[in-house]
């Protein structure tokens, strides 16, 4: 059967009914098509691409034709999968004008369902001015990967009395901004289920826990594809990079034996060459 794409209202409809659902990113064609047959809800094409697919070491050096151009694919093949664009770096911090025209230009030129962007309270002035835009957004708190040097690294977020009210602060900001959802990444089970309980808007959990409204994590980290390295929050739900090291593998003993390509991988054909040396 095929799956019946998410909407907005639907975020909350999830939310009031307390019905979890999961959230993946995909950076590519194949990908989201393997995601859109998969039962799993929505799709980010988050910046992480900049490691996953483009070897670099932070989500800081993507820009926005680096996003639409992974965007436009992901939208082709998951027809009925809710996805998220996620504004890179520098692209929505200089003024509301700047997030709202780069926002603009990602939704018109990909057709993705959303944006996500990184930020807390000093973002919500901006996030209000592109919900009045007509922009839907999704908020992006805890750990931020664009800004985790300023964070201290990839460090947990929330874990003294202080910095959870700061989130909680943050997360309630965003969401009278009017944003439909929001990640929280990297927090304390304890403080996303107070942030999920204080919120009307669903929490998109990644490393938060499991009293969240949604489970969010890189496709590539839960398939067991990407090789550098494995946040705890990981949990590796396939070996797949095994599997496609193995399988190329055999296709090199078999080339190497002659056993491949056999007759059935080969055009069989009787053809009467002329004798031309
Ligand atoms: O870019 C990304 O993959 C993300 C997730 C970690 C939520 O922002």
């Amino acid at each position: 059967m095929t799956k019946k794409k998410m909407t907005i209202s639907d975020f909350q409809t999830y939310k009031e009914e307390g019905r979890k659902f999961t959230y993946v990113t995909a950076y590519d064609y194949t990908m989201a098509s393997i995601v859109d047959e998969s039962e799993c809800e929505v799709i980010l094409v988050g910046d992480s691409l900049a490691m996953v697919m483009l070897g670099y070491k932070s989500t800081v050096g993507v820009t926005m034709e680096d996003m639409i151009h992974h965007i436009k694919p992901v939208v082709k093949g998951a027809p009925n999968t809710f996805i998220a664009g996620d504004m890179p770096f520098g692209s929505y911090n200089v003024s509301a004008e700047q997030a709202i025209a780069n926002a603009s230009r990602m939704l018109m030129e990909t057709n993705c369902d959303c944006i996500k962007l990184e930020g807390g309270v000093d973002l919500a002035p901006t996030i209000a001015r592109m919900v009045k835009a007509g922009i839907p957004v999704m908020g992006h708190i805890g750990l931020t990967p664009q800004t985790s040097t300023s964070l201290g690294g990839f460090r947990v977020q929330g874990g003294t009395p202080e910095s959870a009210r700061k989130l909680i602060e943050d997360a309630k900001a965003i969401e009278a901004a009017g944003a439909f959802s929001i990640v929280v990444e990297c927090v304390p089970s304890v403080v996303a289920k107070e942030l999920t309980q204080a919120l009307r808007i669903p929490v998109l959990g990644i490393g938060a826990g499991p009293d969240v409204d949604c489970q969010v994590l890189v496709t590539q980290d839960l398939l067991g594809m990407y090789g550098d390295f494995k946040p705890k929050f990981v949990k590796q739900f396939a070996q797949i990079r095994k599997a496609m090291v193995d399988g190329l593998n055999l296709f090199h003993e078999e080339t190497l034996n002659g056993s491949f390509p056999s007759p059935e991988y080969s055009f069989n054909k009787a053809v009467d060459i002329p004798k031309l040396y």
